[in-house]
């Protein structure tokens, strides 16, 4: 028996109904399913498996986003006081370079500027005096004596965040032992001498500028050093003695830098570094 061809001449508003249908039966089909995988009003199936390949974010990168927030709120209503160092007490290195002394290379940039909130520039600059032994230790511009507690040096146990402090004025910084007395290395005595090379540098020649210049950086070297001679377990700096909790350390010793390249696409391993500088520099401070 013959059977009737099949008719494949619908009208396209039976397409139409045909396709609404299905977008409809799939959305309510992932609604479905995201309830039972992934929200937290349902059994969240899936949830532990998304945490295993989400990253912590930083505290302190939180932290500097939320006083970043801040800051800028402030540009608009004046009531979140936030201190700065009076200018007579910055070090010298703040004549020149501006706060954000970290321009060239792009990847890194961002992270180094960001130790300056809690790092003296020697701390990382300093090539020291030979023979000299160097002692890192917190220095305040404003007290003596700082007793701290001092940034990001623990967790707050409830919260989870870092403790907040007071103290927003003292940065790790290198001591040399001097006559018995610990001497900060800071850049401090050549303030009029900056401010006077500011002043009148746009009328000097491009060598005459590298001769003052080179004055100011005669024990200073021009890189840092590599992220892991402090993110290991056998960094350069003793945090317990610094004041940093037991899981702060753990946590600041086991700094995934490579986990970084993709949470912050801003890293520094050395043998992709070497490739990746730029030449490009902005920061017109301190031309
Ligand atoms: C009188 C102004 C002045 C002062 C003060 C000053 N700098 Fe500089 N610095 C410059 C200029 C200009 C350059 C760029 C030209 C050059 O390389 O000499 C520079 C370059 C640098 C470089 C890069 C060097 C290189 O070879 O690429 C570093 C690192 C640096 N400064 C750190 C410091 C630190 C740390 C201090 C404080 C101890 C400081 N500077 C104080 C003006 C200054
Ligand atoms: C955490 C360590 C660290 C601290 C703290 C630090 N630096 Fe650097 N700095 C580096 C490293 C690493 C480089 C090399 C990076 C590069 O070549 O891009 C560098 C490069 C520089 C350069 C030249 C390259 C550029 O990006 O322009 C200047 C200028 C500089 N530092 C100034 C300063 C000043 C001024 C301070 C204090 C406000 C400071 N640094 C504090 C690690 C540090
Ligand atoms: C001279 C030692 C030193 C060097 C070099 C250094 N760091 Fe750090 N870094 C520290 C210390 C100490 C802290 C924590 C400071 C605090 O909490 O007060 C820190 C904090 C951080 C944090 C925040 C961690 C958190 O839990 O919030 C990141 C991210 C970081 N460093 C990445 C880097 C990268 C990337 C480099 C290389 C470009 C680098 N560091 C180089 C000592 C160093």
């Amino acid at each position: 028996m013959k059977q009737d061809p099949k008719r494949l001449d619908h009208p396209w508003s039976v397409y139409v109904i045909g396709l609404l249908v299905l977008l409809i039966t799939l959305f309510v089909l992932g609604g479905v399913i995201n309830h039972l995988a992934f929200s937290s009003h349902g059994p969240g199936l899936l949830i532990p498996l998304v945490k295993k390949f989400q990253k912590e974010e930083s505290p302190i990168l939180k932290e500097f986003k939320a006083h970043r927030k801040a800051d800028e709120h402030r540009h608009f209503h004046h009531f979140v006081e936030y201190p700065e160092t009076p200018e007579e007490r910055r070090p010298v290195c703040f004549i020149c370079h501006s706060k954000l002394a970290h321009t060239k290379t792009k990847k890194i940039r961002a992270m180094l500027n960001m130790h300056t909130n809690f790092f003296a520039c020697e701390t990382c600059h300093l090539e020291p005096v030979k023979g000299e032994t160097v002692f890192y230790n917190w220095y305040s511009p404003m007290e003596k004596d700082p007793k701290g507690p001092f940034f990001g040096t623990s967790y707050d146990p409830e919260s989870g965040e870092l403790v907040r402090t007071r103290d927003h004025f003292s940065k790790i910084t290198p001591f040399y032992k001097r006559d018995g007395l610990y001497t900060p290395t800071l850049h401090m005595q050549q303030g009029e001498m900056a401010k006077d090379y500011v002043k009148v540098r746009d009328k000097l020649t491009p060598e005459q500028r590298e001769g003052v210049t080179q004055k100011f950086h005669t024990d200073i070297r021009p890189k840092g050093p590599e992220c892991q001679t402090c993110h290991s377990s056998n960094g350069i700096l003793d945090l317990k003695g610094l004041g940093f909790s037991g899981n702060r350390i753990v946590d600041l010793e086991n700094l995934s830098i490579k986990g970084m390249i993709t949470k912050y696409d801003e890293f520094y391993l050395p043998d992709l570094f070497k490739q990746s500088v730029e030449t490009e520099t902005g920061d017109q401070d301190r031309q």
